[in-house]
């Protein structure tokens, strides 16, 4: 399918156009509002981990409702150093801004998840995202490609390694704490989970000169169990479908000082059988500001077999919505289709 242009490339190109494959249909394109300086009227609920870990019930309460209602929260009082939060930023930034021919030092393969490029790009005819990744898998040891971690800066490794066993840390407290308002055992979720997989994906966005024509990234609910996405401080750019009474509609995220975005993946719906449900989101561009987001994906083990557990499906008269499967080939089956809102949780049907 060719070589797919590098999008900061472009912004220094086109100064007031974009080419034509960056040019969303009509109903996909984000709503002129959105395009730049975001109205945000909703916002998504706040759970402080502290609490949590405390034992606080009414966190415990705010954190089941944000699972069900939205499907997406910010985290404070995380436990992740906000000294190495900025710091990955820094390495991260220092990267993509480093020359085209550095970065591709690192390629991602066309139809690959791992390295600097595009990834979910499978036909000529598919849209293409305003946007540059880097992918890196990071837990357990194997899926590590060595070869593909930037040695410029030269902290970046380092920096990622610390970064990843903070976020680490944080994931398995949330997956207790969210089986805690399942009235499941604390430990359920993490048990079951093996030694679990983590993935980073850090997602560029440069400023474009038509961010009411293109997407930053296309619509989608994340495969894992959960998400934590660390946003710089740009503006509200990642956006939330919140469904409510029939209705649907985009909310933005407005970056919160020193907050974590967490999201529940697919895997969490499946297991929950749809007692929470991952949300589809997508990321719109500005017209004036780059920006940036570093994603951690955590999920159980590849040789995890998933399906509704039972206590989500015997008893009550609630059928079993989903199949069982085995998440590698859930995982595989994620990398090799595009990002289409909720379609390959089809998969698990
Ligand atoms: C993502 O969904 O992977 C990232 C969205 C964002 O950049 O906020
Ligand atoms: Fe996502």
């Amino acid at each position: 399918i060719g070589q797919v242009d590098d999008v900061q490339e472009l912004q220094r190109q086109c100064s007031t156009t974009v080419p034509e494959r960056y040019i969303r249909d009509g109903d996909d394109r984000p709503a002129a509002e959105n395009a730049d300086d975001v109205l945000v009227q909703e916002r998504i609920p706040v759970i402080d981990v502290g609490e949590l870990q405390r034992g606080g019930e009414d966190e415990l309460h705010k954190l089941r409702l944000a699972c069900e209602q939205w499907g997406f929260f910010q985290v404070v009082n995380h436990g992740v150093e906000k000294e190495l939060m900025g710091e990955m930023e820094k390495v991260a930034r220092e990267f993509f801004m480093l020359p085209l021919e550095e970065k591709e030092k690192y390629p991602m393969e066309v139809g690959g998840i791992q390295g600097y490029g595009h990834a979910f790009v499978f036909s000529e005819e598919q849209k293409l995202d305003w946007c540059n990744m880097l992918a890196l898998g990071v837990e357990p040891a194997f899926i590590r490609r060595p070869n593909l971690w930037p040695t410029t800066p030269p902290n970046f490794s380092e920096t990622l390694e610390k970064y990843s066993v903070q976020i680490r840390q944080l994931c398995v407290q949330l997956l207790d704490h969210i089986a805690e308002t399942l009235q499941l055992p604390s430990g359920r979720f993490n048990a079951m989970f093996g030694e679990a997989v983590q993935a980073v994906r850090i997602n560029f966005y440069p400023p474009c000169p038509r961010p009411d024509l293109v997407l930053g990234l296309s619509p989608h609910s994340d495969g894992s169990a959960v998400t934590v996405l660390q946003q710089d401080a740009s503006f509200a750019g990642l956006q939330v479908l919140r469904r409510r009474d029939g209705e649907t509609a985009w909310v933005g995220v407005r970056p919160a000082e020193g907050a974590l975005v967490v999201n529940v993946g697919d895997t969490l719906e499946v297991l929950t059988n749809g007692r929470y449900k991952s949300v589809e989101h997508r990321a719109v561009a500005s017209g004036e500001r780059e920006r940036m987001s570093v994603v951690t994906f955590y999920a159980p083990a590849y040789d995890v077999e998933l399906g509704p557990l039972p206590e989500f499906v015997d008893g009550e008269g609630e059928p079993c919505r989903y199949r069982r499967y085995n998440h590698g080939e859930y995982s595989r089956h994620y990398v090799t289709s595009r990002l289409e809102g909720k379609k390959t949780l089809e998969f698990a049907k």
